[in-house]
């Protein structure tokens, strides 16, 4: 018997779960530094200009891929045409790597998240809270078996009763804290000269790296190229706007990295007196300089909580649209029904965690390349499979289907405004470049160049 695919409701369903994969640890512990580094102002007007070319036409790629096929990344990709299926395989590789790292931070950020609410943002701030933190496997395995649970517990609710409405729920959330800590921030003493370093173009730190930078942080920002915009394309009514939706994903995006750095730059200035270099990227930021800067402030634990309950939030919708793309995948192909399929991607991918959670501490020796187990996960997705994957992606649109496939599926149900500019971005300009951040991010992880 042929079951009934869920969907989401609609538009506005479907923009927030979206939106919710998209809004992550990207917006808040890279865009801001990556902003700030590479000439303010100018990396923005670049990073907005890509966003709305080369990640707009990606995105209506993906979701009109996943809507004509009404399947998940695994099989979308041969039930338009058959010989390009092997695209499917590396697109659903990329959900499978991520998920358990991903699962271990969001473990990390609950951890910080009890430290605040319990009145620890002085011990938080202190110099080896962090390291003691990835040194402690039982903290690390407590950490991410709750996270992963959460994670279940919301699939099992299914696509639109819990996928869709937690991002319904935390988006909102989301916004009004994000929005709250930075008038806070904004307005400590010394601020003010984080606000213009971060929008004031400066030429002098901009260059080809630069646009590369932002290139990079767009393609990951958005979800694109790790199977989730497809799986969640499968899930869209198809009398929903394809392309309106695109749109408001992607100003959602920006606006939230956006105010992320309106909320980590002035407070890093306003705490170190306005040197640059202590605003650093990654786990390092938000792990240890910001609770210094939290620990500095009045309120340290109220901010520090609302602040950790932010990127829980971020994280969660993440890690939802992860495990969501998995689970799909494996229903799917599998003819699995879905709460078993949970189960099972569920506990792999939670007994999988071990190793990049232990990667610090008893698995500290295992080193792959020249990376811990985690950052190696990370590397080989983000610098490797997703370029390529994106690669393929436009391919597949230019020579495995044709670029009308995916413009007849988007004018289904509403203009197609962008059609000539979709057309030169997947068939010349996307691939030219995604080929150079491969390149590039590959270099960078092994410290040829420096973003
Ligand atoms: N778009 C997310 C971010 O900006 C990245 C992401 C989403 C990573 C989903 C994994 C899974 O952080």
């Amino acid at each position: 018997m042929e079951k009934k695919r869920h969907t989401f409701s609609g538009g506005l369903g479907f923009v927030l779960a979206a939106a919710g994969s998209a809004v992550g640890l990207g917006n808040i512990w890279r865009f801001p530094y990556l902003a700030a580094k590479h000439g303010g102002g100018i990396f923005l007007l670049v990073y907005i200009v890509l966003v709305f070319t080369f990640g707009y036409s990606l995105m209506t790629a993906e979701n009109a891929i996943g809507r004509r096929s009404g399947k998940s990344s695994l099989d979308a990709f041969a039930s338009l045409n058959k010989k390009w299926g092997f695209v499917g395989i590396i697109a659903t590789v990329i959900p499978c790597i991520i998920l358990p790292y991903y699962d271990v931070i969001g473990g990390w950020v609950l951890r910080y998240f009890l430290a605040y609410i319990t009145g620890g943002a002085a011990q938080a701030a202190g110099d080896t809270y962090f390291t003691d933190m990835l040194g402690s496997p039982m903290v690390l395995l407590i950490g991410q078996t709750v996270f992963t649970l959460l994670v279940v517990l919301v699939l099992l609710r299914g696509v639109q009763k819990g996928v869709e409405r937690v991002s319904v729920i935390l988006m909102p959330i989301l916004v009004l804290l994000a929005i709250g800590i930075s008038i806070y921030s904004i307005t400590l003493p010394g601020a003010i000269e984080g606000v213009k370093y971060f929008f004031i173009p400066n030429f002098e730190h901009f260059s080809i790296s630069s646009v590369l930078a932002a290139m990079g942080q767009m393609f990951y920002s958005l979800s694109l190229a790790m199977g989730i915009m497809i799986a969640y394309g499968s899930y869209l009514p198809k009398d929903s706007p394809l392309e309106k939706n695109v749109s408001r994903i992607e100003l959602f995006d920006t606006l939230i990295a956006v105010i992320a750095g309106l909320m980590i730059i002035p407070a890093v200035f306003a705490f170190s007196d306005g040197d640059s270099s202590a605003l650093n990227k990654g786990p390092g930021l938000m792990f240890q300089t910001l609770p210094k800067v939290f620990n500095d402030m009045p309120m340290s634990n109220i901010i520090g909580a609302a602040f950790f309950f932010l990127v829980f939030a971020a994280a969660l919708t993440s890690a939802i649209s992860i495990m969501e793309t998995i689970v799909a995948c494996v229903c799917d192909h599998f003819g699995i029904a879905r709460t078993k399929a949970i189960m099972i991607v569920g506990v792999a991918a939670w007994l999988v965690s071990f190793l990049p959670a232990l990667g610090y501490s008893v698995l500290s020796d295992v080193k792959i390349l020249k990376f811990d187990i985690l950052d190696f996960m990370d590397f080989i997705t983000n610098a490797v499979l997703m370029p390529i994957c994106a690669f393929l992606v436009c391919m597949f649109v230019t020579f495995g289907i044709g670029t009308k496939v995916i413009e007849d599926e988007v004018c289904i149900s509403g203009s197609f405004k962008r059609k000539r500019l979709f057309e030169v971005m997947i068939k010349f300009i996307a691939p030219v470049f995604v080929c150079a951040i491969l390149v590039s991010s590959v270099l960078e992880s092994f410290g040829v160049i420096a973003f």
